[in-house]
C-alpha cells in the first residue's frame, strides 16, 4: 500500500468476531437449527464452521452473513488438533459440549502468538461444576457423566474465555452457579442475550457477578450478532491518522467510550450518528496514554491501532499493556517503519515522528496486522504487510473497505480458500 491518502466516506461494520464464534459454540447447547445474523465473513468463522461440522452439525451460509447451524440430538464430543491449533477460540466448545454430552476432548489450542494464555481458570471452573479434567496426548479431556452441579466460582482475573466456558456449562447444570469477577465485555452480554432467548436463566449480564439458574434444556433461536467494536475502533483510528472524515455505521459508541474519548483527546471531532459515529480529524494527532484493562477499560485489541496513532502524533505517550505480555512484538515492526518507541516490560513510550517510512513488515496476530495496515496508510512510499492471513481471521475484507474510503491499498495474495 502507498501512504498519504486522506480517508473519507462511510463504512459499515458487521458483527463481532469475538461474539459470533462463541454464539456458534453456544448453538451446540440446543438440538435443532440456530440462525445467526450479522456473522462476519472472516477466516475464523470458516474454521469454527468446520469444527461444528466435524461434531455432526450441518452449517450453511458461511460467507453470506447469515449462518444456520443444525445441531444433532447427540453431537460429537471431540475437537481436532488441526482446527483448535489454528484458532484458540475453538476451546469455547468445551463448556457447551461438556454440558450436552457429559464428555469432551479438546486439543490444546494455538492461535495468536500473543502470550501464554493459560486455560487454568477454564479448567478450575469446570472442575468446580463437578467435572474431572485430564490432559492426555495433547488433548484436554473433561468428563461429567452424572451431569454438572451449580456452584460458586471466583475468577482470579475476569477472563473472557473462562467466563464464557463456565457460563455455557452452567446453563444446563443442576441448581445455581455464581461466577464472581466475571468478564463484562459486550460480547459476553451478547452471548447471555442469546442464551436467555434459548431459555437459560441468567442474571447480572454485563456486571462482574453472573448468576445462572440451570435449566433442563434449551431451544434453538435466531440471533443477531453485536457489532464489532474493535473493527469500528480500527476505522475510527484510520480516520484520525489520515486526517480523514469517516462515518462508521452499525457501530455502538457506548461500547467504545474510552477509545472515542481518547480520539477526542487526540484532537478528533467525534459525533454520534443514528447507527454509529463520525470521526473527523483536521490536524496532526496529539499523543494519548493508553492502559489496557478488562472491559470497560481500554481494550488490548485496540492497543496496536493507538500505538500507530501515537507514532505519528505531535507528542509522546505511554502505552501500558496489562492483558497479553507478547503484544509488544508488534512494536518491533513499527520501528521498521521509522517509529520512535522504547519498551520496558509492559510499558512502551512512543514519541511521535512527523512521517513514517514505508517498508516490508510482518503481521504476527490479527490486531497487529490491523495496526500495520494503518501505519502503511500514513507511511511515505510503499509498505508491504505479510502474514495477512492473520488479518483475514478478524476483518471482513479490510482492503476493499479501505479502498472504498480512498486508501491506496491492494491485496497481492488472494485469501486461501478454507473449508
Ligand atoms: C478474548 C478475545 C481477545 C481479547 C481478550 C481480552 C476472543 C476469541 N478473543 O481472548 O481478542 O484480546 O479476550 O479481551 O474472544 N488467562 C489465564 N488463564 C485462563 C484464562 C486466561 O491466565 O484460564 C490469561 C491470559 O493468558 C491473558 C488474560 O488472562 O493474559 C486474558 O485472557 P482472556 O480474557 O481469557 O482472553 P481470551 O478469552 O483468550
Amino acid at each position: 500500500m502507498t501512504g498519504g491518502a486522506r480517508l473519507a466516506g462511510e463504512v459499515r461494520v458487521t458483527g463481532a468476531k469475538n461474539s459470533a464464534l462463541k454464539l456458534m459454540a453456544a448453538a451446540l447447547l440446543a438440538e435443532g437449527v440456530t440462525v445467526l445474523d450479522e456473522v462476519p465473513r472472516i477466516l475464523d468463522v470458516s474454521i469454527m464452521s468446520e469444527l461444528l461440522r466435524r461434531l455432526g452439525c450441518v452449517v450453511e451460509g458461511v460467507g453470506t452473513g447469515t449462518l444456520s447451524i443444525d445441531v444433532p440430538a447427540v453431537p460429537g464430543h471431540e475437537a481436532d488438533y488441526d482446527l483448535v491449533r489454528s484458532m484458540r477460540a475453538s476451546i469455547s466448545v468445551l463448556g457447551p459440549l461438556l454440558a450436552r454430552c457429559g464428555e469432551v476432548h479438546v486439543a490444546f489450542p494455538g492461535g495468536d502468538a500473543i502470550g501464554s494464555r493459560g486455560l487454568d481458570m477454564h479448567i478450575d471452573g469446570l472442575v468446580k461444576l463437578g467435572a474431572t479434567v485430564e490432559n492426555e496426548h495433547g488433548y484436554l479431556i473433561a468428563k461429567a457423566p452424572k451431569g454438572l452441579v451449580g456452584t460458586s466460582v471466583w475468577l482470579d482475573f475476569p477472563s473472557v474465555g473462562a467466563t464464557e466456558n463456565i457460563l455455557m456449562a452452567a446453563v444446563l447444570a443442576k441448581g445455581t452457579t455464581v461466577i464472581d469477577n466475571a468478564a463484562r465485555e459486550p460480547e459476553i452480554v451478547d452471548i447471555c442475550a442469546m442464551l436467555t432467548a434459548m431459555g437459560a436463566k441468567i442474571d447480572g449480564a454485563g456486571t462482574s457477578m453472573l448468576e445462572i439458574h440451570g435449566v433442563d434444556g434449551l431451544a434453538p433461536v435466531r440471533h443477531r450478532t453485536v457489532p464489532d467494536r474493535i473493527v469500528a475502533a480500527t476505522f475510527a483510528v484510520a480516520a484520525a491518522v489520515t486526517h480523514g472524515d469517516v462515518m462508521v455505521r452499525n457501530a455502538r459508541s457506548e461500547h467504545l467510550e474510552i477509545a472515542l474519548d481518547k480520539l477526542t483527546a487526540a484532537g478528533a471531532a467525534v459525533s454520534a450518528l443514528d447507527d454509529g459515529f463520525r470521526v473527523v480529524m483536521e490536524r496532526r494527532p496529539h499523543a494519548v496514554d493508553v492502559v489496557t484493562l478488562p472491559y470497560p477499560g481500554f481494550a488490548t485489541d485496540m492497543q496496536p491501532q493507538f500505538a500507530v496513532l501515537n507514532a505519528v502524533s505531535d507528542g509522546h505517550a505511554m502505552i501500558t499493556e496489562n492483558i497479553f505480555e507478547a503484544r509488544f512484538v508488534f512494536l518491533q515492526e513499527l520501528l521498521r517503519l521509522g517509529a520512535s518507541i522504547r519498551t520496558d516490560g509492559h510499558h512502551a513510550i512512543v514519541r511521535g515522528v512527523e512521517r513514517l517510512s514505508g517498508a516490508p513488515v510482518v503481521a504476527t496476530d490479527v490486531r497487529a496486522g490491523a495496526g500495520l495496515v494503518l501505519a502503511g496508510l500514513v507511511a511515505d512510499g510503499e509498505t508491504l504487510v505479510s502474514g495477512v492471513h492473520h488479518i483475514d481471521r478478524g476483518y471482513d475484507d479490510l482492503v476493499s473497505q479501505l479502498t472504498a474510503l480512498g486508501g491506496s491499498i491492494q491485496r497481492e495474495l488472494e485469501p486461501e480458500p478454507r473449508f
